[in-house]
């Protein structure tokens, strides 16, 4: 099973190159909703962040609800929907390829639906059926609770032999700033750790971002269905939540605001860790800074994306801080909460950025000194303010050399702060047996640092305490004490 790590809302590339597993529901046996008179059996694949692992899990409540089943393998499947990632180019390609290689088996199979969903849906709208004619279906974040309508449309199709080119494909592309789908039961794959939406799209407009296009208006659950979720959740065996939303942090519900909702999920019984990601620095208030340092459950790091840390590219991204209010943000939170971690997320290379602008990039990282970060060269995305209105000018060499720069140092900082790790002790949630060795688990420190050692005898779920003997840039390892 892949390691489920905590990102960013959108995984760095290397990351999503993997599709991660799909959530397997009703796999390989009748569906709870009994049966269904087009009833399928559908695969789930899912590239880029956690949203849209969540949003795939919510798919498969869906259609589990009403009649159709979710399966584990493709070799399985009638349907299978691509949960899409448009973030930057390359998550676009990525897709396109995948799609490609699904065509080939339609060919072989050509009873096969091939569903296209989430952002790249959105983005590409029906240009996508240009580039690959032989998607039945394209469906935007919004519409998933026409995922049922869609498949009945697209069945009769399959079943009335309908020539492929003459099939009419689905499209739902409405953005619906009322979708909540507060009223689903996602269908998560098991686990120590539940990913749980609280909010969706985003208002937050910066000039390189496709997410308020694709994902639209930013919308909140209610706070009292939440602690309720996270009640179930417990009930159900999780340890960890993690909430999610573009901008988490400017949660709110009534008067209640995102640190209400940390006080209040936190003090769930049985609940072990809570995390939540992205906030958005701007939106670091004074209240979810208190609830980080004074609720138990809390877990103290925070993925706080930096972007830029010239102040002049960060206004022309539009991110409505300074660098110099960012630092006297993590001044703040490093002397309320002195142990806590910090990552974040950097782009080089936006329009405009000087050698000089770059350098201060450069500087904030090795004065704030994160514990990782993600980094990325900028990617111009048809649609956002910074294409309409910025020309994408840095060359693709001069990104290139910025980016390898700026991870030579993010790789020998995070070496040293795992290496001054070394003698301590640090409680770790143990999540599963370590991928390379069977007779090792891996867990997450409170930090969000993965740690390794020798089994023992508190198994997958536990708390234990791990003596750290040794470091690498990106894993701690040691022994249970
Ligand atoms: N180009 C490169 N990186 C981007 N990100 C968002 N949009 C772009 C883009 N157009 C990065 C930001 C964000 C992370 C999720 O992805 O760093 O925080």
């Amino acid at each position: 099973m892949k390691d489920q790590t905590l990102l960013p809302l959108y995984n760095k590339d290397k990351q999503s190159d993997l599709p991660h597993p799909p959530p397997q529901g009703s796999q390989d046996g009748a569906s709870s909703a009994g049966t269904h008179a087009h009833a399928r059996r559908v695969y789930i694949e899912t590239y880029g962040c956690q949203m849209n692992v969540s949003d795939s899990e919510l798919m498969a409540g869906i259609l589990t609800q009403s009649g159709h089943q979710t399966v584990s393998h493709l070799d399985d499947a009638d349907v299978v929907l691509v949960n899409t990632c448009a973030i930057r180019e390359n998550a676009e390609t990525k897709v396109i390829n995948r799609l490609k290689h699904l065509n080939h088996r339609k060919r072989r199979h050509p009873e096969l639906i091939i569903g296209v969903c989430g952002c790249m849906a959105q983005h590409l709208r029906d240009k996508l059926l240009d580039t690959a004619p032989y998607v039945d279906l394209v469906m935007g974040p919004d519409a998933y609770r026409n995922l049922p309508v869609a498949l009945d449309s697209l069945a009769r199709g399959v079943e009335s032999h309908v020539s492929l080119t003459d099939r009419d494909p689905f499209l739902g592309l409405r953005l619906d700033k009322n979708e909540d789908y507060a009223d689903i039961a996602p269908i998560r794959k098991e686990g120590i750790r539940a990913w749980l939406t609280i909010q969706r799209g985003c208002d937050k407009m910066c000039t390189f971002c496709i997410v308020p296009f694709v994902r639209g208006r930013e919308r909140s659950l209610p706070l009292k269905l939440l602690v309720e979720d996270v009640e179930k959740l417990v009930d159900q065996g999780f340890k960890e939540v993690v909430l999610l939303g573009q901008t988490v942090n400017s949660y709110h519900d009534d008067s209640a605001d995102f640190g209400d909702l940390l006080y209040a999920v936190g003090d769930v019984n049985g609940l072990e860790r809570l995390r939540f990601t992205s906030p958005h620095p701007a939106d670091a208030t004074d209240s979810m800074i208190d609830a980080m340092a004074s609720s138990p459950s809390v877990c103290k790091h925070l993925h706080l994306p930096l972007q830029s840390g010239s102040t002049e590219v960060l206004d022309r991204m539009r991110r409505t801080y300074t660098a110099e209010e960012y630092r006297s943000l993590v001044l703040k939170l490093r002397e309320r909460i002195p142990d806590i971690a910090l990552t974040t997320d950097i782009i080089v290379g936006f329009c405009g950025e000087t050698d000089a602008e770059f350098m201060e990039t450069y500087q904030m990282m090795a004065d704030i000194r994160y514990d990782s970060a993600f980094m990325f060269k900028y990617s111009e995305r048809e649609g956002t303010l910074a294409h309409k209105a910025l020309p994408d000018d840095v060359p693709e060499t001069v990104k290139g050399e910025r980016l390898e720069q700026i991870i030579k140092l993010q790789e020998s900082i995070s070496a040293d702060i795992n290496s001054a790790a070394v003698g301590g002790t640090v409680p770790v949630l143990v999540e599963g047996e370590s991928r390379r060795d069977a007779d090792r688990y891996h867990g997450k420190t409170d930090g969000f640092k993965t740690a390794v050692f020798p089994k023992s005898d508190s198994g997958i779920g536990a708390v234990v305490n791990v003596r750290i003997d040794n470091t690498t840039a990106h894993t701690l390892i040691g022994q249970v004490v």
